[in-house]
């Protein structure tokens, strides 16, 4: 049988992408007839880019600002790519120049024990990119493409695990290369689609639509990685930054901005400690979160890593709605398998499987 085609999305190398999960995302939603989706934790924006590209209006969220950037491009930008060619040919053949991120992310690898997340002939070009960007003096959404294509090209010449919280040893050989901004195809904005860079529990109350796609920060697919370590705003500070490009005052072997801090940044759904009672401070926040929802549907992501945290994820489902559908996605066989909600399943010891849960309220 053929595997049905779906829009083709762009996005950075994120901890929880869902890029392989947006077939099953889309096979899930389509029957159900359903026109506005909300995707409240947006991350890559993959999602929302599947989701339009599908014919759906958007409402697409996540607190980070990075994330706010991609979505704009994807979702708003009405102008064509024969619009932004022009500046990213000039941004291109821009003579790199030292400046604030080659001192504090650039390296060669000559100090002993020093690790860096881009060689200096890339952060050159990032200093004088970014600085050529503020330049244009661009309205938002065009500032915002130019801002997503430099993000995509310097995600291509990193050296890191994925993330910014720890740096290679030694060079990943993909970091000796020369980014090279490319404009990715983009389909300028038909859909009356909209961008929130909100708390979740911000945007809830203003938002009504058919369907709610909720992909929390629960952990990760990475095995080494345990999921109470995962969190957002610390691991990809150096997006925010490129975006910002303010300056911030940094901590850290890593160079991690202040305001990523995890006093600054917390989000109870990062937080794996209990409460007084003993439920988890993560599962209260999803309860809280599925109940102040205004959509009949509910599509939940759930990333398992643990026995205690699927049962408490059962209690709070059936609180809120009624399970519809529940599935389970073996990438290497490439099989969505649909499951039964049983104590049976609750009690396996299975981490770091994805699983798509289908609610009605
Ligand atoms: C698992 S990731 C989402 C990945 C996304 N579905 C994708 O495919 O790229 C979780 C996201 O939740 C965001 N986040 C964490 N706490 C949040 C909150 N309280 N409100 C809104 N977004 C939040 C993080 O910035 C992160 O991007």
């Amino acid at each position: 049988m053929a595997t049905p085609s779906f829009p083709a999305t762009y996005g950075i190398k994120y901890v929880g992408s869902k890029l392989k999960l947006i077939p099953n995302i889309l096979e899930l939603i389509r029957p159900l007839g359903v026109k506005k989706v909300l995707d409240g934790f947006s991350g890559t924006t993959r999602v929302s880019q599947a989701l339009a590209g599908s014919g759906y209006e958007v409402v697409c969220n996540d607190r980070a600002e990075w994330s706010r950037v991609f979505a704009t491009t994807f979702l708003l930008n009405e102008r064509p790519p024969s619009h932004f060619q022009p500046l990213i040919d000039e941004l291109n053949a821009l003579p790199g120049k030292d400046g604030w991120f080659t001192q504090n992310y650039g390296g060669d690898g000559s100090k002993r024990g020093e690790k860096k997340p881009w060689q200096y002939h890339n952060t050159r070009k990032l200093d004088a990119v970014r600085e050529k960007i503020d330049e244009y003096r661009l309205p938002e959404t065009e500032k915002c493409v130019l801002l997503t294509a430099l993000i995509l090209a310097l995600d291509e010449v990193e050296s890191t695990l994925g993330h910014f919280s720890s740096y290679l040893n030694d060079w990943a050989p993909r970091s000796y290369q020369t980014m090279r901004i490319k404009l990715p195809n983009l389909t300028p904005n038909k859909g009356n689609h909209e961008v929130w860079q909100k708390d979740i529990f911000d945007l809830l109350p203003n938002v009504e639509v058919d369907l709610a796609y909720f992909d929390p920060p629960y952990g990760s697919n990475n095995e080494k990685m345990p999921p109470s370590r995962v969190r957002y705003a610390g691991y990809y500070h150096l997006w925010t930054t490129v975006v910002l490009n303010d300056r911030p005052e940094l901590f850290g072997k890593v160079g991690r901005r202040k305001d990523s801090s995890d006093a600054e940044s917390y989000s109870p759904f990062e937080d794996f400690r209990t409460d007084a009672a003993g439920k988890f401070i993560a599962l209260n926040a999803i309860q809280h979160m599925l109940e102040q929802t205004r959509a009949p549907y509910v599509l939940l992501s759930y990333a398992s890593g643990g026995r205690a945290t699927a049962r408490e994820l059962a209690e709070c489902i059936d609180v809120v709605g009624r399970l519809v559908k529940l599935v389970k996605i073996d990438y290497k066989k490439n099989v969505m398998a649909e499951m039964k909600w049983t104590n049976e399943w609750v009690c396996q010891q299975q981490p770091y499987q994805e699983y798509l849960f289908l609610l009605e309220k």
